[in-house]
């Protein structure tokens, strides 16, 4: 089994969904300097999730507060009509919903052309197979641990063997995917996502609920 000591190393995210929008620049600049890896954007539009956030215009003004990487996950229905506008309002990957498309290898394609790394999500009752005939195009493949729609609900136990299968996937298709894991990670089970094999953790609450930004990131990545 593994231990702790010989887990690969892994990128914290954290979700700006459980910031305070109405502080984002100073919210985005303290996550920064807290030593995050890249900041992770939850665009919903009401109709894929039962809830709205935000979109490119957010976007572009978290741009000029950081020079992280944006993780721009959408959870819209039709993401082919946006893709490339949130590459030009900053977005460094852009990842979009299985769920949410018909066609996952044009959207890739559409990101990829726009300048941006892509990538493709599931939702916690989709099959880890649909992802096999676009893993190799990933720069990033997202796997959902809670139903997506909020922060702060219950890690999706689950959610470590599907993240073995699509570790399993990932590695015989020769793909170079970061593999990420987003919804109710905390410190407490950390070390079992990243011994399944994510790569980057996504966390909303168990940063921006924290007083000290910087000893939550620490927590996580231990
Ligand atoms: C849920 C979002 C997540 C969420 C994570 O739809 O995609 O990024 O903000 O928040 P926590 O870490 O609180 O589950
Ligand atoms: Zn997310």
């Amino acid at each position: 089994m593994n231990t702790g000591n010989n887990l690969e190393k892994c990128l914290i995210a954290p979700s700006i969904l459980s910031a305070d929008f109405s502080v984002m620049g100073d919210e985005v600049k303290k996550i920064t300097d807290a030593g995050a890896d890249m900041i992770h954007c939850d665009v919903m539009d009401g109709v894929f999730v039962p809830n709205i956030t935000f979109g490119m215009k957010m976007v572009s003004d978290i741009r000029k507060h950081t020079s992280l990487p944006l993780d721009v996950h959408l959870m819209i229905v039709e993401p082919e009509k946006y893709v490339r506008r949130f590459v030009e309002a900053g977005a460094d990957y852009v990842t979009f919903h299985m769920e949410a498309c018909g066609d996952a290898v044009s959207v890739l394609n559409e990101i990829k052309a726009s300048g941006a790394k892509c990538g493709a999500v599931i939702s916690p009752d989709t099959s880890v197979s649909v992802l096999k005939n676009c893993i190799a195009l990933c720069d990033m493949v997202l796997l959902m641990s809670v139903y997506p729609g909020f922060g702060g609900q219950h890690f999706i136990e689950k959610s470590v063997d599907r993240l073995r299968e699509l570790r399993r996937l990932r590695d015989e298709s020769g793909s170079k995917a970061l593999i990420e894991i987003d919804g109710g990670i905390h410190a407490g089970n950390c070390a079992a996502v990243r011994e399944a094999g994510a790569q980057v953790l996504v966390a909303g609450s168990a940063v921006f609920g924290e007083k000290d930004y910087r000893a939550a990131i620490e927590r996580l990545r231990a």
